[in-house]
């Protein structure tokens, strides 16, 4: 279990694909260990700063006309990052929490590295800066047919501000690939990351996740 030294806290992560139930399983684990007495703390990628709030609102709706460069992505990300690390992940951490993080460094490498071809060496020298070399000590990837995943995103538009028009066959692909990209990176950390069954009811994912994080509590 990797844990920084004379930094008590636990850190973990959340990651998968788009709808595949990181937020809800972020709210459901936080509020089920808070009731058994656990310090908690949940922060979500981009955000969970101010600035990084920013950040978040500006990656997710930049100036019409504007297309991101994977690099610039790579940028905002880890601004946002950098700070989320040094303002709350790393206090929360010294202060003994367990703090769970919706999306960290995984994704930037499935999306930015994988699916947009950045060199992976650069990619990952400009992430351990911004994470001050912290990583989770241990990561949950929840997987899922796509189609699920689809289903649930398109249900979920309804009442969210998602759109639902967007699964067209480029869109069903972009899921697929992320599939693989996250495979990938799994079966290069095949000890820090845990793959999830992410077709199971939120009760039961939300029972198996408190359980192990629990179990990762007494392995210092
Ligand atoms: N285990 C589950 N079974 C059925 N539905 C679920 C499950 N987990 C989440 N959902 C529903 O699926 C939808 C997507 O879940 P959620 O928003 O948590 O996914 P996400 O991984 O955070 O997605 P995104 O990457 O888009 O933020 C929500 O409407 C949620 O209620
Ligand atoms: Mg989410």
């Amino acid at each position: 279990m990797d844990r920084p030294p004379g930094v008590p806290g636990l850190f973990i992560s959340f990651e998968g694909n788009e709808g595949c139930g990181k937020s809800t399983q972020v709210v459901l684990v936080s509020e089920a260990l808070t009731r058994m007495g656990h310090q908690v703390r949940a922060v979500r990628e981009p955000g969970s700063t101010a600035i990084g709030e920013k950040i978040r609102t500006l990656f997710k709706n930049p100036p019409q006309n504007c297309s991101l460069s994977a690099w610039t992505e790579v940028f905002m990300l880890s601004a946002a990052r950098h700070q989320l690390v040094t303002e709350v992940i790393l206090p929360a951490l010294r202060n003994g929490e367990i703090v769970i993080s919706d999306r960290f460094v995984d994704s930037t490498l499935a999306y930015q590295g994988i699916i947009k071809s950045l060199p992976r060496d650069a990619l990952q020298y400009v992430c351990n800066i911004a994470t001050q070399t912290l990583q989770p000590a241990r990561t949950y990837l929840f997987k899922a047919p796509v189609k699920l995943l689809m289903e649930r995103v398109m249900a979920r538009g309804q009442t969210q501000a998602h759109g639902t028009d967007r699964f067209d066959q480029a869109g069903i692909q972009e899921m697929e690939n992320l599939e693989a990209a996250f495979d990938q990176i799994a079966s290069e950390n095949p000890v820090r990351i845990r793959v999830m069954d992410a077709t199971q009811s939120k009760e039961e994912l939300c029972q198996f996740l408190t359980e192990d994080i629990l179990r990762c509590l007494k392995k210092i």
